[in-house]
């Protein structure tokens, strides 16, 4: 008896501490919550656990996770220290700044913990270091100073270190070596000085090293390869000495090694082909020599071998004609020579072949395009002799081809002409080539740049070159020609230094008069040949080509300025900027938009609503009382300052693109070195804030005949890029604005996230777009393609029918939204349990629009490319579901 009363007590006491530990828990989350004014938190329900951002232990009311990732939040963290049972907190991508708070040191259960995507400042707490089960902690992309404390030791646990982009300097401390967990390292783009530890990988099975972008010293040391399990190894940009140690080809799993532009010397290790996963190998920039050793041909899966600017010697192997995968060579400015390497050629992937300023000395093969893929052909700054080539021709997949300064003879063929896709540049300068310019290059009417200078090439200069509608760039001084030049606006824009040295020609933009008789040959006929934009398509072409151009220098200008980057964005809020250019395409919103206030929006932090990679886009509030979305891109460099007249011209173009469910630019402005770009602002934000957080809302919920006619916008927006041949980067429901009436609007089409694999050190989903939209082929390929798009389309369709995110924990380990609704009949589960059951269960009707939908949602995610349907299908088989 006694005892049961015993007994009775305790367990009312437990219960009664239970709820006492409760309403503790919810005084606190009440501050909280108004502290930091989380949206669509219920202070008034005491249910905390079912409030979203929480999840709480399953035997007790305690807090467990909260992610309040993404919700643009300030203000005082401190109070969040007090939630005792936190294992997870995940706080990044919001607007936090001042310090980190030290009393987050007390949350002693604490395992995982992501500030990243903030504006923390000074130095990191040392307290930190008393989260003695954390296995993750990031804290990326602050304004974080110092060094790292030497408290953070205590962190015996962890397995993911993060901490890029900051300004954090000092050692990279001896200890980490001796973090026996971590698999993780990653310190980029900060300050750090000295060595890497010479016991980093000792003591653990580190499985990725990134550094690039740091003052680092001293040598490679041999601990990273001790215990074999390192995957990725990027140290590029930093002032590393020493050799490439032999110990790296014992990790049979790496497959990514970067240690470009560094001051490495000695050779490739002879046995780099036991590295059997290699995938890139980037070691541009240092001074390392010897031959290029034929073991690479053993790393099957190579795709990029990158080994530019160092003191390479000898011939290209010929085994690399092996790589099945490679998909570019990149080797200029070493001392190598002899022919072209035909079995290089033969590589059926190969996409770019670099092997301008080195030595080779041979002829250019017939065979030079067998390979279908090739883009890129760089040949120049060699001795290469003999004739171009007919079969020159046959590239018909090159987008640039360089053979300048080499000893070619002969004529150009006109082949050249079948080229079609050569958009970038074509140059053939300074070789001995003799003979007329041949009629058919106007036919390569999406060429930017010409270059043919400085040959001995002789007659007119043919009226049909008129027929290059995209020419920006031309020279074709220090040759033969005669006659008058064609009246062509490309021609007249140009310097007159484009024409110089050539003794027989006249006629604009040179200033010797052709006199009069030339007006009836249709050389002089101005008006009636005047250049309309009219093909839209081709424009667009040069856009992205010019656009990929400036953001490859952004990215390396990226890569290595992000120190002076970082210090800017306290000194922009002194002095007055002085805007260098800027438009606006609309002449009915001129206006309405004044230059000084957007620039005065832009440099307000509280304005910006979103970060990307390149971007920042800011609210704009014009005294007019209009509205922009204003998109700063975020540096540029002098070589960007240079080509930006070109880029300004792209973007009128782009500007007349219309389509009801595309964005389009109305505008620019540039000052210093930003370039803002100017857009209509959405207040209706974007279809994933429309599907994903207005669920807090159920009278918010958008219905099902909304949904469909969205996604048919969206195809609409998409087949139309498609059909004047743009392949969008980043398609994903948070690229899709949505307008008064919920008509969508394709965004992101001009700055489009493409990088060049071999540049940037950027992660794979940085280059193909958004988590969870990436197709699963660009692991191997690389490339974003229709089909690819089309995957991505699939995966917003999908979001559309099931309100789910594209990635949830919930749909369990390593599987996405795409493998969870492929996986459904497996599981046994009807599509019915697939669809968002509040739209389906409405009327028969709309379940069975549902279900037609879903079927063309799964032949959009199809795993095998060919197999999905083109953007254009896909438009008309949602119509057919809406007529149905
Ligand atoms: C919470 O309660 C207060 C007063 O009790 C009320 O004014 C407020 O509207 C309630 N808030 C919500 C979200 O229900
Ligand atoms: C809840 O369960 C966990 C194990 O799942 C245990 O460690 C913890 O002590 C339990 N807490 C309470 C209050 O019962
Ligand atoms: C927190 O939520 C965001 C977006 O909802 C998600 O991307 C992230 O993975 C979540 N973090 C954790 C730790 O679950
Ligand atoms: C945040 O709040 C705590 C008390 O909860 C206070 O001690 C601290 O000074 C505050 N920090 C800032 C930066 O205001
Ligand atoms: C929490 O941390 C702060 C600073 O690290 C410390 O002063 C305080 O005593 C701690 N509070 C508790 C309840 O442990
Ligand atoms: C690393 O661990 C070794 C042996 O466990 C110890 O002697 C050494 O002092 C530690 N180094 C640091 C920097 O903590
Ligand atoms: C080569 O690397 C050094 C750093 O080692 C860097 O300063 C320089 O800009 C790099 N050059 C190129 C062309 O990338
Ligand atoms: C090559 O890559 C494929 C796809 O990522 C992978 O399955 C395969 O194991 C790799 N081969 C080697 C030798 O690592
Ligand atoms: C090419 O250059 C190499 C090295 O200078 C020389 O040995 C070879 O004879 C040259 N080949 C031709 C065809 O000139
Ligand atoms: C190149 O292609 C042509 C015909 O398409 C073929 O005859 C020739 O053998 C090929 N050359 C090589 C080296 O593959």
């Amino acid at each position: 008896m006694v005892i049961l009363r015993l007994f009775t007590a305790l367990l009312v006491g437990l219960l009664l501490l239970k709820s006492a530990e409760a309403l503790h828990e919810q005084a606190i989350l009440e501050a909280i919550g108004k502290e930091l004014a989380i949206p669509g938190w219920d202070l008034n329900s005491t249910d905390f656990c079912s409030w979203h951002s929480i999840s709480c232990s399953s035997n007790s009311s305690m807090v467990e996770r909260l992610n309040l990732s993404g919700f643009r939040l300030q203000g005082n963290l401190t109070l969040i220290s007090e939630l005792k049972a936190l294992k997870w907190l995940d706080l990044s991508n919001n607007n936090f700044q001042g310090s980190i708070p030290s009393a987050f040191g007390n949350l002693s259960e604490l395992q995982f913990l992501d500030l990243s995507f903030n504006m923390f400042g000074n130095s990191i707490p040392g307290e930190l270091g008393k989260l003695k089960n954390l296995k993750a902690l990031n804290l990326s992309n602050n304004l974080l100073a110092g060094s790292i404390p030497d408290e953070l030791e205590g962190m015996e646990n962890l397995h993911y270190f993060q901490v890029f982009t900051n300004k954090l300097s000092g050692f990279i401390p001896m200890w980490i070596g001796n973090l026996t967990n971590l698999r993780v390292f990653a310190a980029y783009e900060n300050e750090f000085i000295g060595d890497i530890p010479v016991n980093l990988g000792l003591h653990s099975e580190l499985l990725l090293l990134n550094l690039h972008s740091n003052k680092l010293e001293g040598t490679i040391p041999e601990s990273l390869f001790a215990m074999e399990k390192l995957e990725f190894l990027i140290l590029t940009n930093n002032k590393l000495t020493g050799l490439i140690p032999d110990s790296i080809v014992n990790c049979k799993g790496l497959s990514n090694i970067r240690i470009g532009n560094n001051k490495l010397i000695g050779g490739i290790p002879k046995a780099i082909g036991n590295i059997s996963s290699l995938t890139y190998f980037e070691a541009d920039n240092n001074t390392l020599s010897g031959e290029i050793v034929s073991g690479f041909a053993k790393c099957s899966n190579l795709t990029l071998l990158n080994l530019a600017s160092n003191g390479f010697s000898g011939t290209i192997p010929p085994e690399f004609g092996e790589l099945n995968n490679l998909q570019e060579l990149i080797v200029p400015g070493n001392n190598l020579y002899g022919e072209i390497p035909t079995s290089v050629l033969r590589c059926k992937n190969l996409n770019k072949l670099d092997l301008s300023n080195n030595k080779f000395n041979g002829t250019i093969p017939g065979d030079i395009c067998n390979t279908t893929k090739l883009q890129f052909l760089l040949l120049g700054q060699n001795s290469l002799r003999g004739d171009i080539p007919r079969e020159i021709g046959y590239c018909v997949k090159l987008l640039e081809l360089q053979m300048g300064s080499n000893y070619l003879t002969g004529s150009i063929p006109p082949e050249i002409g079948h080229m079609k896709n050569l958009q970038i540049s074509l140059n053939l300068s300074h070789n001995h080539l003799h003979g007329q310019l041949p009629k058919d290059l106007g036919k390569l009417d999406k060429l930017v740049s010409l270059d043919v200078s400085n040959n001995q090439l002789s007659g007119n200069i043919p009226l049909e070159l008129k027929g290059m509608l995209s020419l920006i760039e031309v020279n074709f001084s220090n040759n033969q020609f005669t006659g008058p030049i064609p009246v062509f606006a490309p021609f007249e824009k140009s310097l007159n230094s484009s024409f110089l040295g050539n003794k027989g020609l006249c006629g604009e933009p040179l200033s010797s008069d052709c006199g009069y008789g030339f007006e009836h040959n249709g050389y002089h006929h101005r008006g009636s040949y005047r250049i309309i934009l009219a093909v839209v398509g081709t424009g667009l072409a040069i856009f992205i080509a010019v656009t990929v151009v400036v953001l490859l220098y952004m990215m390396r200008e990226k890569q290595e300025k992000t120190t002076t980057e970082a210090g800017n964005t306290t000194d922009e809020i002194c002095g007055k900027p002085v805007i260098i250019a800027g438009n606006v395409f609309d002449e009915n919103l001129k206006q309405a938009i004044d230059f000084d206030a957007v620039v005065k929006a832009v440099r307000k932090d509280t304005n910006k609503i979103s970060t990307g990679t390149f971007s920042n886009v800011y609210r704009a509030d014009m005294p007019s009382g209009m509205i922009l979305s204003v998109k700063s891109l975020k540096s540029m460099d002098k070589t960007i300052i240079h080509h930006q007249s070109k880029m300004i011209r792209e973007l009128e173009k782009l500007s007349k693109l219309c389509h009801d469910n595309l964005t389009r630019p109305i505008g620019f402005a540039i000052y210093e070195e930003v370039v803002l770009l100017l857009h209509h602002y959405y207040p209706n934000g974007t279809l994933a804030q429309f599907l994903h957080e207005s669920s807090q809302k159920p009278e918010y919920e958008p219905d099902w005949p909304t949904r469909l006619s969205i996604a048919i916008g969206v195809a609409e927006g998409l087949a139309f890029l498609h059909h004047v041949a743009i392949i969008h980067l980043d398609v994903s429901s948070g690229n899709v604005f949505l307008d008064s009436k919920f008509t969508p609007l394709v965004a992101e089409v001009e700055i489009s996230r493409l990088l060049d694999p071999s540049r940037g050190t950027a992660s794979i989903s940085a280059v193909a777009g958004s988590f969870g939209y990436i197709p699963p082929e660009y692991a191997y390929t690389m490339q974003v393609t229709a089909p690819g798009n089309v995957y991505s389309y699939g995966v917003v369709l999908l979001e559309i029918l099931t309100t789910r995110l594209p990635v949830d924990e919930a749909f369990g380990e390593g599987v996405d939204l795409v493998r969870w609704v492929h996986g459904a009949s497996a599981r046994g589960e009807t599509p019915e349990q697939i669809l968002d059951a509040k739209l389906s269960t409405v009327s028969f009707a709309w379940r069975k629009e549902m279900l037609a939908t879903l079927k063309v949602a799964l032949m959009c995610t199809d795993t095998i490319p060919a197999k999905r349907p083109r953007m254009k299908k896909v438009v008309e088989m949602l119509q057919e579901v809406t007529q149905s």
